[in-house]
């Protein structure tokens, strides 16, 4: 099986948006993990509105963990699936909360423009086409000094890691696949978490992109050593005349 890409990818979210919603509320682990690493941004605290991006909020898990980790945050989730945004739109949200139907890949033409404080994606980059075309589009979103989180599974590079992603896979996530008859979804999970970067290649892909500051978290649980949340820095833009 081929991995799927685009509007490939954008479909099988379409057709599996309610399972995919029904399992995610089922899993009170996944919104911790989520909350965990909206929390590990750590945007300054007080009242002020940041600016925050939800780059492929899905049914809304992503924004819901921005919602309670940033009070007072402006929140934008963006999705390339109707169906999934669909879901994430009919529930209910405080007014600061608003979603956009795009790719990440054409931010511009659905009026979709900086600066953000912060720009959070999770489970995104390893579906995407181009992550490192999409990791300069974020550079230029986000402020100067502003943030990046990624919160994605990518594997350790230790074979007991790995293993683990297979085991998983094949006792879980391909018979909940079967299950709920979305299992070229399932299966291009198992896939594109096997062939994407490890997190240390990740962390590099992003000081190539130009970010700075990158730090590279684990996550607990049995994901520590598969899903990690990634930091990085925007590099403040140096006062002129600076050396
Ligand atoms: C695994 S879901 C994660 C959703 C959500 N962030 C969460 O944590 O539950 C990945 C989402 O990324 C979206 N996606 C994949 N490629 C995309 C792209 N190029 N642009 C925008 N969204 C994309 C999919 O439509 C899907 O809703």
């Amino acid at each position: 099986m081929t991995l799927l890409h685009d509007a490939a990818l954008a479909e099988a979210f379409d057709r599996g948006a309610g399972s995919y919603d029904r399992l995610v509320t089922l899993n009170p682990g996944y919104h911790a993990q989520l909350r965990r690493s909206a929390r590990r941004l750590a945007l300054a605290a007080g009242t002020a509105a940041h600016r925050v991006l939800d780059l492929g909020c899905g049914t809304g898990a992503s924004t819901a963990a921005l919602a309670a980790a940033l009070p007072h945050a402006k929140i934008v989730g963006l999705d390339a699936s109707a169906g999934m945004l669909r879901r994430a739109a009919a529930k209910a949200w405080p007014d600061r909360v608003s979603f956009v139907h795009a790719p990440a890949e054409d931010l511009g033409t659905a009026g979709v423009r900086g600066p953000f404080d912060a720009v959070f994606a999770a489970y995104l980059f390893r579906n995407l086409a181009d992550p490192d075309a999409v990791l300069r589009t974020v550079l230029e979103l986000v402020a100067p000094g502003g943030r990046l989180a990624v919160h994605e599974y990518a594997l350790s590079g230790r074979r007991v890691d790995r293993a683990v992603w297979s085991a998983v896979c094949g006792g879980v996530i391909l018979p909940l696949g079967a299950a709920t008859g979305n299992g070229g979804l399932y299966r291009h999970l198992r896939r594109s978490v096997a062939e994407f970067d490890t997190a240390p290649a990740f962390g590099d892909r992003m000081r190539r992109a130009g970010f700075d500051r990158v730090d590279v978290l684990p996550l607990p649980g049995w994901q520590t050593g598969i899903t990690h949340t990634f930091l990085a820095r925007r590099p403040p833009e140096r006062p002129t005349g600076a050396r």
